[in-house]
């Protein structure tokens, strides 16, 4: 039986202030919530002052991103070994937005998934298609593609999760339906059982993410192959984090 786990990414908000009172009701609220993972990701400079803030607690932390090389002269970027250091356990590679908005190729995505490996850490591997892709009949194309161009056999099985996220999902409103979605879930795991095998496919976790809310977060995370969410805009009212935490734990009590 996969655990739930529902992932926060917070993007480019909050300052210093309003992080602490968002981390701080999120502790109150999710960090004794049986039966799930809860992993916050905020930005960069958050990192550190959050880490203070959710230990002791069962809270995750991780990062948005990172550069592939360990350091070097890349203004404005930071390694997988600087956000180790900041009590980080998880890394998001291959957001729609990373590749979208700022160009970031497959190529470049597996530097980054190898440099997450390597330094012992956990990544989040985000998939999805455009609503052009979609349209055309091309959704299990684009993510199949995007999945063989980062992973493959060597990387640790047990330090991978997936997340679908389809792009006109994100930030729209627009959320795929829990049917939609259990579609391209089942397919990543059938590619990730030929990637692998059929256990370890099994027990990678994938999540779904794209307009995620309080609403449709248990209809989509009662279908078989969806083992949790990626919150974007959400994440940023505790009060509707912690309702996507706890339809996340009732489904993984009606399931067990
Ligand atoms: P929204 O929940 O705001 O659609 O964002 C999803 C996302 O991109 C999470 O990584």
């Amino acid at each position: 039986m996969r655990k739930p786990l529902v992932a926060g990414n917070w993007k480019m908000h909050k300052t210093l202030a309003d992080a602490r009172a968002l981390i701080g009701s999120i502790c109150e609220g999710g960090g004794s919530i049986e039966g799930v993972d809860v992993l916050v990701c905020p930005p960069a400079q958050l990192l550190f002052p959050m880490a203070k803030a959710v230990a002791g607690t069962s809270i995750m932390m991780g990062a948005q991103t990172a550069h592939e090389a360990l350091e070097g002269a890349f203004t404005g970027e930071i390694s997988v070994p600087m956000i180790k250091d900041t009590g980080c356990t998880h890394i998001i590679v291959g957001h729609s937005e990373r590749r979208h908005v700022f160009g970031e190729t497959g190529e470049q995505l597996a530097k980054k998934v190898s440099a997450v490996m390597e330094h012992g850490l956990t990544v989040v591997y985000c998939v999805g298609e455009t609503i052009e892709q979609r349209e055309a009949g091309q959704t299990n194309d684009v993510v199949q593609r995007q999945l063989s161009d980062a992973i493959h056999a060597g990387i640790p099985a047990d330090r991978l999760l997936v997340a679908y996220e389809p792009v006109w999902a994100i930030g729209t409103g627009e959320t795929a339906t829990p049917e939609q979605a259990q579609n391209v879930h089942q397919f990543i795991r059938s590619k990730l059982a030929e990637i692998y095998d059929q256990p370890r496919s099994e027990s990678i976790r994938l999540l779904y993410g794209g307009s995620v809310k309080p609403g449709n977060a248990r209809d989509l995370m009662a279908q078989p192959d969806i083992d949790g969410a990626l919150v974007g805009g959400a994440c940023l009212v505790a009060e509707d984090f912690l309702a996507i935490i706890g339809a996340a734990a009732s489904t993984s009590v009606t399931s067990v």
